[in-house]
């Protein structure tokens, strides 16, 4: 829609119709105002699938893979495809604007929120975050790259100052989103740290350079309650302040704009913003014709599993992969992950999957009558139990699979009831009178022994299985972290003894006091195995077995929204479990399913060793797929992967007196390890197909041209497979005037080839590859001179180099 008809749009408003449009209606809508023709706009998380406006187990979503497996693809095409997948489910539950991608980075490899971003690599994390939103906007729905700008840790997320300097900041962390802005994102979601001493709701960095030397047209939606002031952040360019009703804004704005601290065209240029985003949604004018979404459940579960395979990494291979069906007569599937993986990472990215596939499910298959698969879990994972769910146990009323849900008055009658299928409740219908939810349970336990359970949230709690009280206290609210109060509080646990198969009622009760959130948890977990004989068993099944598999990974809760990771060992007993496994059965492949870095102390033992991260619905049969070589592993790291926590060259995620240094200015990531001539496990940029490649020249133009230059690299697939290989291209400048990463990613193309074949790619280097930010002149400039390029297969496999002069004055408008 043009300026001249939105000018028209707010003229028809006056200054309190403008000043309520700024403030969200609701959790996730934005107020309407049919004065101007604007409806509302309903908002959803995001971006691993759109959970809609309901936290409701019952309404169902595709899930996709996480961040870090998009990354791995290198596949902008996939991305795309992807990202109109999310198109479909926004449209199919009424949701205008999805609230992804994330485009912070993996800073340190602690990140608690690190699946949810793409890679420690701006220009990976932009092409990707790039074609992500492609797709999403080619559906007529709003992207929101997010968080903006440097929430690239989680402690004290709320509060932290992060003290980056200018030069890392515009070349490293804001390079993302500068390559949002001209893939041309219609939302940009502002942080809850501070940056410089700024809060982002109130930074300089939403005026410049987002919105002036960027040229961003569309709206700056605030993190959930991170307007936290009103004069200061209506001055500021932030246009929306989520969620509502309450908000700093809303009245007390409209007082400061009366009193004249806010001059009134500055909000007419918010509520422009806004319409703006309302007509590209289509929440403006007359209401279009319904899109519905055409729902293709076998489509979308063959792109879903597609994407599994193709960002799947094979880190290492010893000849073990991929199998030959009818070649394997029995396999073992090992440890607890193959049966209940973790599919996606937690906190306001989750959604509810409409259907999964687990490894073990995958696997068998694969192999339905032509093999003999033999699951064991190996020992424990000494983890939290999980919440309830349908699987475990009945409602006490209907004898359904799954839970009640009541709703009590104060004198504890019911007010309302219903069956639920999971005992992690995250919405109680709020009915008036309200003062007490429950949740309860039939469990029927598979195993005798000590048993705990949990009850999790704020405020008063209950929790009392076979009519002993295993937990009664009060337990206030102890931070304002939504993603805590609302999406994973902590829970109190207890233990009791119980015979196999007796069953027992279980019940969770919440007082629903003010402010103390809407989640309420019932958990379980069962007596872990004994850990020798676990153990034992794993040993045993894989030794009889022609090949292993063996699954680890995370736990729930140590890689989420809201706090840090303090170690990046496997939980539990898992390395012991792989180092027997591997040690007995030398045809074992370890499958890691985790959403950032882990120890790997075993790697060197494994005949295999396969990345699967947070796979998404389709992880068991994407992984067949990759283990049974019906796809390659197409996955390359997005991030690099220390040996050890100790060796990572950037880690701290922990802030002093409230501020996080960025000390390491622009190097993290492959860049830290090149300064530190230190060598990690696996270097950024590294993954293996099912066939090999030689890289045989690379040829550069003499020189650059202002739009960058194209390289071109000869790659001859050496092996007996048709395969993809990705041709990254890295730069150097050994006598730079200042002091720049040893080398940087400048581009990358894939390719595919059959067995036999030379090919050339061409690998196209832009221009904002060869500048730099100068601190001096608040500007980007061009250092004239000559350039190394590297062509290669990792951050540290780059076995072809030539060189290219660049001249002065290669930027536009210098
Ligand atoms: C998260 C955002 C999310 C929002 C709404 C916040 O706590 O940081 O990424 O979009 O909640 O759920």
């Amino acid at each position: 829609m043009e300026d001249d008809e939105l000018n028209r749009l707010v003229d028809k408003l006056n200054l309190a119709q403008k000043v309520e449009l700024l403030t969200g209606a609701t959790t996730w809508r934005t107020a309407a105002q049919p004065a101007a023709g604007l409806r509302e706009m309903v908002m959803s998380d995001g971006p691993a699938g759109v959970r809609g406006e309901a936290w409701d187990e019952r309404r169902t979503s595709a899930l996709l893979p996480a961040a870090t497996a998009l990354a791995a693809m290198w596949d902008e095409d996939l991305a795309q495809r992807l990202g109109a997948l999310l198109a479909q489910e926004a449209r199919s539950k009424g949701v205008h604007v999805v609230l992804g991608p994330t485009l912070n980075l993996h800073r340190s490899p602690l990140g608690g929120r690190h699946f949810e971003c793409f890679s420690e690599d701006p220009e990976l994390t932009g092409r990707t975050g790039a074609a992500l939103i492609r797709g999403i906007q080619s559906g007529g729905v709003a992207a929101t790259a997010k968080h903006y700008v440097a929430n690239d840790s989680e402690t004290d997320r709320l509060t932290v100052d992060v003290r980056v300097p200018e030069r890392a900041l515009h070349e490293v962390y804001l390079a993302p989103f500068e390559a949002a802005v001209e893939a041309g994102v219609w939302a940009v979601m502002s942080g809850y740290n501070a940056v410089g001493g700024a809060t982002m709701t109130e930074s300089p960095l939403l005026a410049d350079p987002l919105k002036e030397r960027w040229g961003f047209d569309g709206a700056v939606v605030s993190d959930w309650a991170a307007v936290r002031s009103t004069v200061p952040s209506a001055l500021a360019a932030q246009d929306l302040a989520m969620p509502g009703p309450e908000s700093a804004w809303g009245e007390a704005l409209l007082r400061a704009v009366r009193a004249g601290e806010v001059p009134e065209p500055v909000i007419d240029d918010k509520v422009r913003r806004l319409l703006r985003l309302a007509a590209r949604v289509g929440a403006l004018g007359d209401p279009e014709p319904a899109r519905p979404a055409r729902h293709r459940p076998r489509q979308t579960r063959a792109l879903l599993r597609r994407a599994v395979a193709a960002s799947a990494v094979l880190l290492t291979n010893h000849d073990v992969l991929p199998w030959t069906v009818g070649a394997v007569q029995t396999v073992a599937v090992i440890g607890a992950h193959a049966a209940r993986p973790r599919l996606q990472g937690g906190g306001s990215a989750g959604v509810f999957p409409r259907h999964t596939v687990t490894p073990l499910d995958g696997i068998r298959a694969a192999l339905r009558g032509t093999a003999e698969v033999i699951h064991t879990p190996g020992p424990g994972l000494v983890e939290q139990p999980w919440p309830l769910d349908a699987d475990r146990c009945d409602d006490p009323r209907t004898g359904e699979p799954g839970l009640r849900l009541r709703v009590l008055d104060r004198a504890g009658h019911e007010l309302y009831a219903e069956h639920r299928l999971s005992g992690r409740l995250l919405e109680p219908a709020l009915v008036p009178g309200a003062h007490t939810v429950e949740l309860s349970a039939v469990l029927r336990p598979a195993v005798g022994g000590e048993w705990t359970f949990g009850v999790g949230g704020f405020g008063h709690l209950e929790l009392v299985v076979d009519g002993r009280q295993l937990v009664a206290g009060e337990y206030p609210r102890t931070t304002d972290d939504p993603a805590v109060v609302h999406v994973g509080p902590p829970c109190r646990h207890g233990r009791i003894v119980l015979r196999a198969g007796r069953p027992v009622e279980v019940v969770a009760r919440r007082t629903l006091e003010p402010d103390t959130g809407r989640a309420t948890l019932l958990t379980a977990a069962p007596p872990p195995p004994d850990p020798a004989a676990a153990l034992a068993r794993a040993v045993d099944v894989a030794r009889a077995a022609d090949v292993a598999v063996v699954v680890v990974g995370t736990t729930e809760g140590s890689e989420s929204e809201g706090h840090d990771r303090l170690t990046l060992a496997l939980p539990g007993d898992q390395d012991a479990l792989v180092a027997a496994v591997a040690a007995t059965q030398p045809r074992t492949v370890a499958v890691v399913n985790s959403g950032g870095p882990v120890e790997l102390p075993w790697r060197d033992e494994v005949g295999a060793l396969l990345l699967t991260w947070f796979p998404g619905q389709e992880a068991g049969a994407g992984l067949a797929d990759v283990l049974f070589g019906r796809a390659e592993p197409g996955g390359r790291l997005p991030t690099t992967w220390a040996d050890r926590l100790a060796d990572a060259p950037v880690t701290r995620t922990r802030p002093e007196d409230g501020v996080l240094a960025y000390g390491e200015g622009p190097h993290i990531g492959h860049r830290a390890w090149l300064r530190a001539g230190r060598e990690p496990a696996y270097w950024f940029g590294h993954g293996l197909g099912y066939t090999t490649w030689s890289h045989d020249e690379i040829e550069a133009p003499p020189q650059a041209g202002p739009d960058g230059f194209t390289v071109r690299v000869t790659v001859r697939n050496t092996g007996a497979r048709t395969g993809r290989e990705v041709v990254q291209v890295y730069l150097s400048r050994p006598d730079s005037a200042f002091e720049r990463p040893v080398r940087w990613l400048a581009g990358y193309a894939a390719v595919t080839a059959h067995p036999g074949t030379s090919t050339d790619v061409r690998v196209h280097v832009p221009a904002r590859a060869l500048r730099h930010w100068s601190p001096d002149a608040h500007d980007w400039r061009t250092e004239p001179g000559t350039y190394r390029v590297h062509a290669g297969r990792s951050a540290g496999d780059l076995t072809l180099t030539t060189e290219i002069e660049v001249m002065l004055c290669q930027e536009a408008g210098e």
